[in-house]
């Protein structure tokens, strides 16, 4: 029989994790009375049944501090302990200075580096890869990263094509050594500007800075070419979750746990089968809060460890995709 050759995690790992929405809620049969759509449909089509929304007076800082707050506290760590804070977003509260740093005035970790990543909806799974490099060169102990949007701020309101996907919501990990046996396995990333077109916010850059004929032309929102998307985006899920696990020597049969990127419970379900995992081992909670982009995975992450479903020595695999277009995938032992 042909031995296999499985990679040993690498003892960097997630320490704590920790998540935190917003308390107003948006209902299907709410979006009814904004929009020209259906309960039935938004279900049907996408899973989603409700997702939260930042209150007037919250900006995505606001919401990446609690998540980033609940992480320490799980880890058992201050925010002095922290070396770096990086915030994957893609509604940061201005250009800058950029969320992170935002964040580590609002928590006060005065001895953390901060920077803010833009990779959409991969941010998180980015962050992580990014943050497991980091501590491997020994110069790095405890790393915060974090997922936090407020999407609702630049949704289009009678765009039903696109504002019933979206949601509020921040997710954080604090990254650092967690032992042997234990901790991330392998990690991927990858992108393709080439297919940028399908998801952006075209207006408010320096190519088309913000002037009284872009807010006319509602080139402050998102627009999204949904269908090309779903395409792009179950080839480019299973692409991410195949190659950790082929670089690993495991195979879909293997997992524990697959938390996947929450964007529409038809890419999730398309993705798990095409890489052979059982319905039982995939976990899901876009009905709950649609796609909170960088903030889904670590808010999934947190959710089902509160939930018991996810458990220590488990393996588990996080894949992401979003707008650049980019996607990644970790996988690890928990
Ligand atoms: N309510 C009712 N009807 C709708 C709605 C709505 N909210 N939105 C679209 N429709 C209509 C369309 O107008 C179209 O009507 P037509 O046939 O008369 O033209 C019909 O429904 C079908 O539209 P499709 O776009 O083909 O519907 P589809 O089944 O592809 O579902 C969806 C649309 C849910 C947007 C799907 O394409 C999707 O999930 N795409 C990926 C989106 C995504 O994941 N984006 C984010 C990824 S990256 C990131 O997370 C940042």
């Amino acid at each position: 029989m042909k031995e296999v050759h499985r990679k040993q995690p690498s003892g960097i790992g997630i320490k704590g994790i920790g998540s935190y929405v917003p308390e107003d809620t948006l209902t299907n049969s709410d979006l009814e009375q904004m929009v020209d759509t259906s309960e039935k449909w938004i279900t049907e089509r996408t899973g989603i049944r409700k997702r939260h929304r930042a209150s007037p007076d919250q900006a995505t800082s606001d919401l990446a501090r609690e998540a980033a707050l609940r992480a320490l506290d799980d880890a058992g760590l201050t925010p002095a302990d922290l070396d770096v804070i990086i915030v994957g977003t893609s509604t940061p509260d201005m250009f800058f200075p950029s969320t992170a740093c935002l964040v580590q005035k609002e928590i006060g970790a005065t001895n953390a580096a901060a920077f803010d990543i833009s990779a959409a909806c991969s941010g998180f799974l980015y962050g992580l890869s990014i943050a497991e490099d980091f501590v491997k060169t020994g110069k790095y102990e405890n790393i915060l990263v974090v997922g936090a949007e407020t999407l609702t701020r630049i949704l289009d309101w009678t765009d039903r094509a696109t504002c019933v996907l979206f949601g509020d919501g921040a997710g954080a990990a604090v990254v650092g050594r967690v032992g042997d046996g234990r901790g991330i396995i392998s990690t991927f990333m990858a992108s393709d500007g080439s297919m940028g077109d399908l998801l952006k916010l075209p207006a408010g850059g320096s190519r088309m800075p913000a002037s009284e004929e872009t807010v006319r032309n509602r080139l402050h929102y998102v627009k999204m070419e949904g269908n090309k998307l779903f395409k792009a985006a179950v080839k480019a899920m299973v692409n991410a979750a195949t190659q950790v696990l082929e670089d690993s020597g495991y195979s879909g049969n293997d997992l524990d746990l697959l938390i996947t990127h929450q964007a529409n419970i038809r890419i999730i379900d398309a993705t798990a089968n095409r890489i052979d995992v059982d319905q039982k081992k995939v976990y899901t909670n876009v009905h709950d809060y649609g796609n909170t982009s960088a903030a889904s995975i670590p808010i999934a992450l947190a959710e089902a460890k509160q939930k018991g479903v996810l458990k220590d020595g488990m393996l588990v695999e996080l894949v992401a995709f979003g707008g650049g277009l980019t996607w990644a995938s970790v996988l690890m032992v928990w």
